[in-house]
């Protein structure tokens, strides 16, 4: 079996500093990937900043023999998005991979949300991803090769209460996979996301007692997988956490379909439309237009 390696390629990886993104940087450092870590050095909440969590991550890649640099600009500004990709084609030439796993959290139930906690939460995970991909995206589409991997959430996918920002923005990310995963395709570029469930700062209070079982490096397998080379697959969801990896998709019901639909038949139907017996998952919505007419009688 060869391993998958990453000589010759550089990776940018955000929120490195600590968590699903160090350990993502030391695998793919170990590796052979030239590795920039990233990571502004906040707290949990995305205040603060200190260069210290990024230099660290550097440090302890440099001491197993691998190249990494430290970069500690936020990604949720346009200028520092354009300098975390600068500093990767000023060290080292180039840019292969962009994962983008910078995160913070401002839980409050919606009620009680505040305009600063939506902008705060929106600002680092969806900005953040548009601004750090959109820096990178003209050299991926020039050199006709590129990996990505943004990293939503099932608070996202399924929802969880009291993360109306966070999921909102988790979900964006799977639009933005979806859409730069066709508009890359004929770039060789491939665009993935993962919903990671890992015992971190961020989660250790809803985990107690879990540090081992899901510890973030076994989230790190999917993660180089899907940035590797051999990766085989675009626009899709991985759910991944303790071992375990699973494809998320969204699936259409064969629904119900008639040539003059009135609001009294869709209440009439309501159980035949939401029926998940026969569903189908489609890959664009040219797929949903032919579905459509080919439901019609
Ligand atoms: P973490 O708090 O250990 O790591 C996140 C890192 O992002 C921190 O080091 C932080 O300093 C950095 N960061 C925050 N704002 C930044 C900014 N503006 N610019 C640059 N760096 C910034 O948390 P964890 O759990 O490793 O999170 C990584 C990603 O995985 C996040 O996007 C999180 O939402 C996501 N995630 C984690 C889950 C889990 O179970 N741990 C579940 C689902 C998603």
């Amino acid at each position: 079996m060869t391993e998958l390696g990453f000589d010759n390629k550089v990776a940018v990886i955000t929120g490195a500093g600590n968590g699903l993104g160090r350990a993502h940087a030391l695998e793919l450092a170990r590796r052979g990937a030239r590795v920039v870590v990233n990571d502004l050095g906040g707290a949990a909440d995305g205040s603060g900043g200190s260069a210290g969590p990024a230099q660290q991550v550097v440090d302890e890649i440099v001491a197993l023999g691998g190249e990494a640099v430290a970069n500690t600009d936020s990604v949720a500004t346009p200028e520092g998005g354009q300098a975390i990709i600068a500093t990767a084609l000023d060290a080292f030439g180039r840019v292969d991979i962009v994962i983008n796993n910078a995160g913070i959290l401002r839980d409050k139930s919606f009620h009680n949300m505040t305009v600063d906690q939506i902008n705060a939460v929106i600002d680092v995970h969806l900005r953040g991803a548009f601004y750090v991909t959109h820096a990178a995206w003209g050299h991926l589409r020039e050199q006709g090769y590129g990996r990505i991997v943004n990293t939503s959430s099932n608070s996202g996918i399924l929802g969880n209460f009291g993360q109306a920002n966070y999921g909102a923005a988790k979900m964006g990310l799977i639009g933005l996979t979806n859409v730069l995963a066709l508009e890359g395709a004929k770039h060789n570029i491939k665009v993935n996301a993962i919903a990671p469930v890992a015992f971190t700062r961020l989660t250790a209070e809803l985990m107690p007692g879990f540090e081992e079982k899901l510890s973030p490096e076994k989230v790190t397998p999917v993660v180089v997988y899907l940035v590797s080379e051999e990766c085989e697959v675009t626009g899709e969801i991985y759910s991944v956490g303790a071992g375990t990896v699973s494809r998320y998709f969204i699936g259409l019901t064969p629904g119900f379909a008639t040539a003059d639909l009135t609001a009294e038949a869709v209440r009439d139907n309501l159980a035949t439309i939401r029926d998940e017996t026969g569903y189908v998952v489609l890959r664009n919505n040219g797929q949903e237009l032919k579905k459509i007419f080919t439901s019609l009688p």
